[in-house]
């Protein structure tokens, strides 16, 4: 599917925590085709917002064939004009961008591991898996935060699509006192899993090189800095592995086109 630039109106906006929020969009041409760890490139509509170059934000969920949701951080000027905006304004978006995960065709053990905001994407993820071939039961979904205030919104509402959920918390305040990443022990190692993750760069290191030891197939998605996202400025290129990747000889992958969604295999975690 070719990207294509449009309006989208913000029919709601929830505060999720002190600096995240929820934006729901109707943008019925968006919602129909955009698939899970996909993404958009976001910014004021004509005439409006601060003069910036458009910020990548995933598509956090697709609630019907006419709404999606995006979960944003504000951690600058591009995130507050965006997360501040208000019911009836309209933002511009391009997008549906990127490659997103790829869903088993069969049931099996499904991972989820998402860390802070991170785990935006993960949750249009687990509601198509489950809406899918994937069962409850063969479920777990590892969240972590900083706080138990950063992860509880989510924690209930990844729970509500029927996933069993554990959380971590770097200073204890609710689940298990440490990394999300110390969650993936839990896992039954008799058992094959397939992984899915987003989070912070080294939490999801640890995810890819745990499961490349166990030969388990994992997916990463992967948040780099993004000028235009779709493949024309190179600044969101990674060193990749195998044939055309940096560590075998060849070069960067650029998470914006052959991205943001990658096999574990296929970065080059060392570089
Ligand atoms: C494919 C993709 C999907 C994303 N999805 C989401 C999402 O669903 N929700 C969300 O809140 N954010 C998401 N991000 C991150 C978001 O795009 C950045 O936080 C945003 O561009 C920052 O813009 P700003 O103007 O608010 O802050 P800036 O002033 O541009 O940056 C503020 C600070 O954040 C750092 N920063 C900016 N972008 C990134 C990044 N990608 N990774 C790490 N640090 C960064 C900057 O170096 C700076 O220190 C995603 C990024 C990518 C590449
Ligand atoms: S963001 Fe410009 S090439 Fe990827």
């Amino acid at each position: 599917m070719m990207p294509f630039k449009c309006n989208a109106e913000v029919r709601g906006n929830e505060k999720i925590t002190g600096d995240i929020w929820r934006l729901t969009l109707e943008v019925p041409a968006l919602a129909r085709v955009a698939s899970p760890g996909q993404f958009v490139m976001a910014k004021g509509s004509k005439g409006s917002g601060p003069p910036l170059w458009r910020r990548p934000l995933s598509i956090h969920q697709v609630l019907d064939d006419a709404r999606i949701q995006l979960l944003i951080k504000v951690v600058g000027p591009g995130t507050e004009f965006i997360a501040g905006r208000r019911p009836g304004e309209t933002i511009s978006l391009v997008g549906p961008l990127g490659r997103g995960f790829v869903l088993p065709e069969q049931s099996g053990n499904v991972c989820i591991v998402g860390g802070g905001v991170g785990t935006a994407p993960l949750f249009y993820l687990t509601s198509r898996l489950l809406g899918g071939s994937v069962k409850p039961e063969s479920v777990k979904v590892f969240l972590g935060g900083a706080t138990a205030t950063d992860i509880m919104v989510l924690a209930k509402d990844f729970k509500a699509l029927g996933a069993p959920v554990e959380i971590a918390t770097d200073d204890g305040s609710a689940g298990y006192h440490g990394l999300v990443t110390e969650l993936l022990n839990r896992l039954e190692p008799g058992k094959s899993w397939r992984v899915y993750s987003c989070g912070p760069h080294p939490m999801m290191k640890t995810v890819a090189l745990y499961c490349l030891d166990r030969q388990w197939p994992c997916q990463v998605s992967l948040e780099t800095l993004m000028a235009c996202g779709i493949s024309a400025c190179l600044g969101c290129a990674v060193p990749g592995r195998g044939p055309t990747g940096l560590a075998g000889g060849g070069g960067y992958l650029h998470v914006c086109k052959e991205g943001p969604v990658f096999e574990a295999g296929e970065v080059a975690w060392e570089l």
